[in-house]
């Protein structure tokens, strides 16, 4: 089945590899820099289910490139005369949306009705323009030759705290890991507590929240960790983490520090081998799997030092945060890293 996803821009090559773990036989048809337009064998309601999409559709009818009008009006007949909107199940209400290149734009009364109409007679649903119901988008993309009738199938990501990553990008990261029931699980630089959220959404056995600035004002610790008996919230540095035993740890996604704004004490390479020292400590010999989150400038530095580490850097993937170009590494033990 056909659907198209939207997501923040700049995060595409993470989101296709966490389509490709999540989902069957993933084909791309086309995609830009904040949509994907791809085949799987997967169900709507598990492609609904990823939560680092900013909206997922499955696709129901194509028609060439027109004007909205003109495509509206040709879906309407589709709509009429062949069974595209059959077997969606029971719907009482629907409304209808039009996106073109990711904003949303409305359409002439005339044209809007008789495209709401033609739904209605093929559903037996009613139009309820404030939502609660069903919702069919027509959809235009400029990279698209072809105009999308949609069923959305999410309820869309929520926006992280001000300076915090937000839960699409943290879900990726975490999902970037490979996560396991049995993880014991760290993130060292865990600010907010974006990554840790994530990552205990899923399975596993213990967690550790650490930040230097715990304890601090500007720091609040999310309820949800502190409430959680499995994580551990700790204000220790990361470089050292002292009260963190040899090999203990299964998995490290994390956002350090990218060295500007004066935010270390020491320059970024040094602080860099450091924290991969650090890491290769608490690191599983075995098993143990890294991902981190950095300027695309600090990526650079940190490529050359995970060998030092005892670690293998697997992938990359280029990506933007709020703008920013950044990468997210992804490796562990050489014998785990394949
Ligand atoms: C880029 S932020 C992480 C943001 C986090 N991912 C979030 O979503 O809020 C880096 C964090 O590392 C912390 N930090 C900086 N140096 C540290 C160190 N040596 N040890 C532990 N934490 C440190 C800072 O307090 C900051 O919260």
């Amino acid at each position: 089945m056909r659907y198209f996803a939207q997501f923040r821009a700049g995060l595409a090559e993470l989101v296709l590899d966490s389509l490709r773990r999540d989902l069957t036989k993933v084909t791309v048809v086309s995609s830009d820099d904040s949509s994907l337009l791809f085949d799987t064998g997967s169900s709507p309601s598990k492609v609904g289910q990823l939560g680092y999409l900013k909206n997922a559709f499955s696709v129901l009818g194509t028609v060439p490139r027109s004007s909205l009008q003109r495509a509206a009006e040709q879906f309407a007949d589709q709509i009429l005369s062949t069974a595209v909107l059959r077997g969606l199940g029971r719907m009482s209400a629907f409304r209808t949306m039009v996106s073109v290149d990711g904003k949303l734009v409305g359409l002439p009364r005339p044209v809007k009705d008789r495209f709401e109409s033609a739904i209605a007679r093929a559903t037996g649903a009613r139009v309820s323009p404030r939502g609660g119901g069903a919702e069919f988008w027509l959809i235009g993309r400029r990279d698209l030759k072809s105009m999308l009738l949609c069923q959305r199938l999410t309820a869309g990501v929520k926006a992280g705290a001000a300076g915090s990553l937000g839960a699409d990008l943290a879900t990726l990261l975490v999902k970037a890991s490979a996560p396991r029931a049995d993880d014991v699980f760290l993130d060292p630089f865990a600010g907010s507590g974006s990554i840790v959220r994530a990552r205990i959404a899923l399975p596993f056995a213990r967690a550790i929240y650490s930040d230097l600035d715990v304890g601090e004002p500007n720091l609040q610790v999310p309820p949800e960790i502190r409430r959680d008996k499995r994580v551990k919230v700790l204000a220790e540095d990361a470089l050292v983490l002292p009260s963190v035993p040899t090999g203990s740890v299964s998995s490290i996604v994390t956002d350090p520090p990218w060295g500007e704004y004066d935010e270390l004490d020491t320059d970024f390479a040094t602080f860099a081998e450091r924290m991969l020292a650090g890491f290769d400590r608490v690191l599983d010999p075995r098993r143990g799997r890294v991902v981190l989150l950095l300027s695309r400038r600090a990526a650079a530095v940190t490529a050359g030092l995970w060998p030092g580490a005892n670690l293998r850097l697997t992938r990359s993937h280029d990506l933007l945060v709020n703008g920013h170009p950044a990468s997210a590494q992804i490796g562990g033990r050489p014998e785990r890293a394949g």
